[in-house]
């Protein structure tokens, strides 16, 4: 029997795993015509695609997300095309770039946010007293990154709601969901406006440096620096790729341990498993769902031969659930397992440049959090789930608070 699945038919969205389990099984090498993208789904196909940039390229991310044009065949887009858009850069210039915003996100410098976010956290629960049902979207997960890029690119805590709208409009472009009905006016507009806000701060950093990320960026070492271009580029995708990821990271966590009330107790007696929650989370219910790619060359895997400039779906979540991998308890969230080797943030070269910061988000938010979830439940039968298909998580999770 055919298989009728395709990454932009949001009729799977609510529960994907039964169409990824069937797509493991049968077609490792499925073709879905409606939208013309081969889907790789096992997770040896995925790390195997994710780790050959030879073979496949991440031009596909701008011309499936942001309608803009690829390279053909072996053929490399320049880097200026690219426009700080690291995700859609291949090597060579994706390791020149790579190299200069990396500077921005050392291991120091990410140990250096704990205590903002820490901070950021306790502000967002204060007062939390009065409010059951309570919204941990909406009170914490949804604000919490958010706040955090807005003041990784120097912008006041007070240009956070402004922030939210551009990152909103972004996801909303370019989700999957959204990519058929195109970039209406008002998300067209956001998107100039972030640019414009970008675009100044950086004008003010290339005059009056500071101790900041936008600094570090447009900074020259050597050779090392950013354009004024790519740097808007870079900034844009950072609250495209570190907010509504994050808030989903978060949110799935809360309520797999609601779901889960035994790991519930067991975590809250020992808080020294969260690293194993947020692990376990990221690969059972992975917040970006999929990534794209291009093949530079005519590529054949399970008998299928995929042709020179196949748009390629690889389904991280999908892998992150492969019994092949982790073996026949694959589909249970079960956060003492070994859960390393999970492609939640991708694999390889384009491992995802804030890892670190999303497991601190998540590490600060959950410790604040822990106390409440006492005896909560979900205060609707019903999941509020997000209108995204690439991204998995909730747009409310409303929680009654235990007696
Ligand atoms: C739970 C939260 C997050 C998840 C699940 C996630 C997931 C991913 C994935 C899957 C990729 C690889 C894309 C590909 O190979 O095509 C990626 C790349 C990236 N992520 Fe994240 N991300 C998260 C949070 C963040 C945050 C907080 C930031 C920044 C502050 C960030 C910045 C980036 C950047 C810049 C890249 C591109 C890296 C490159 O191409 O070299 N991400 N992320």
């Amino acid at each position: 029997m055919t298989i009728d699945y395709d990454p932009f038919d949001s009729s799977t969205a609510a529960d994907p795993y039964p169409a990824y389990e069937r797509l493991r099984n049968e077609a490792p090498v499925h073709w879905a015509e409606a939208t013309g993208t081969f889907v790789l789904s096992r997770h040896d196909d995925v790390a195997w695609a994710l780790g050959d940039t030879d073979l496949f390229s991440s031009d596909a991310m701008r011309g499936v997300l942001l309608g803009q044009p690829t390279g053909q065949g072996q053929e490399r887009l320049p880097r200026a095309d690219a426009m700080g858009i690291l995700v859609s850069v291949d090597p060579p210039h994706h390791s020149e770039l790579r190299r200069i915003v990396a500077r921005g996100f050392t291991p120091r410098t990410m140990a250096g946010w704990r205590d903002r976010i820490d901070e950021v956290v306790r502000e967002l629960l204060a007062g939390d007293g009065a409010d059951d049902p309570f919204d941990v979207i909406g009170r914490l997960a949804a604000p919490l990154p958010v706040r955090v890029i807005a003041e990784l690119v120097g912008a006041d805590p007070s240009d956070a709601d402004r922030f939210k709208t551009w990152a909103d409009a972004m996801t909303q472009v370019m989700s999957g969901s959204a990519r058929t009905t195109g970039m209406g006016p008002e998300a067209m507009l956001a998107m100039l406006e972030l640019a414009d806000d970008l675009g100044h701060r950086i004008d003010d950093r290339q005059e009056d440096p500071r101790d900041d990320l936008l600094t570090t960026l447009v900074e020259a070492k050597g050779e090392d620096v950013l354009s004024r271009e790519e740097a808007v580029g870079f900034a844009a995708l950072l609250l495209f790729a570190g907010t509504e990821t994050s808030t989903n990271l978060i949110g799935n966590a809360v309520a797999a341990l609601v779901d889960h009330p035994h790991q519930l107790a067991r975590l809250q007696a020992a808080p020294a498993r969260l690293a194993g929650v947020i692990e376990e989370t990221l690969r059972w219910e992975s917040p970006v769902q999929y990534v794209f790619r291009r093949t530079t060359q005519p590529v054949e895997r399970h008998g299928v031969e995929l042709p020179v400039d196949s748009t390629v779906t690889l389904l991280l979540g999908a892998a992150n659930r492969d019994p092949r991998r982790w073996g026949e308890t694959a589909g249970s969230f079960a956060p003492d397992r070994d859960a390393k080797g999970h492609v939640a943030f991708g694999w390889g070269p384009h491992f995802c440049l804030g890892a670190a910061l999303a497991r601190a988000e998540t590490e600060l938010a959950l410790t604040h959090l822990l106390p409440l979830l006492d005896g909560a439940t979900f205060a609707r039968p019903d999941t509020d789930w997000l209108d995204s298909l690439q991204f998995r998580g909730r747009r409310t999770l409303e929680l009654t608070r235990g007696s």
